[in-house]
């Protein structure tokens, strides 16, 4: 499914505020995950900057035990402190780097902002190697802009 049609329901999930806010974090997950082919797996982590460490709230994909990660550790804990987007076309090449499941070949992080403040993310997995374009990168800022307006 293009971006473009996941858009009006990402921002219908987001909406219903009859489901509470993790609920509709990992609609959100579940939803790109199963209709973006090469999206493997799908999650938000958020900052807890007292103890410098993300935690993953919502995903979707095969449980990891990664659910707490430092702040400089991995992609994920890189992005934490660059506050850019992160495109990985090949985990191998990485040496700061944390392998959730050996069928990773790539990996997207772009970092999620509420006034101006990054406080979270979207991790994004794949089995491919270098899918990810700059039209998955400016989709999923927006994905981001679309959930700090409900945080
Ligand atoms: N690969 C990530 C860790 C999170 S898992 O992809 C779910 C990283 O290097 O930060």
């Amino acid at each position: 499914m293009p971006f473009t049609s996941l858009r009006p329901k990402i921002k219908t999930i987001l909406a219903n505020e009859n489901d509470e806010i993790d609920s509709r974090l990992t609609e959100v997950c579940e939803l790109l995950q199963t209709n973006i082919g090469y999206y493997d797996w799908v999650g938000f982590y958020f900052a807890n900057e007292a103890e410098k460490t993300l935690h993953l709230r919502a995903f979707a994909g095969e449980p990891t035990d990664h659910t707490v990660i430092p702040f400089g550790k991995g992609i994920c804990g890189q992005v934490a402190i660059s506050n850019s987007n992160f495109v990985v076309p090949d985990v191998s090449a990485q040496n700061n780097y944390i392998a959730c499941s050996i069928n990773v070949r790539s990996e997207i992080v772009v970092p999620l902002f509420k006034d101006e403040k990054n406080i979270g993310q979207i991790d994004i997995d794949s089995h491919i190697a270098d899918p990810f374009s700059v039209e998955d990168e400016r989709f999923l800022e927006w994905v981001n802009e679309e959930v700090a307006k409900i945080l």
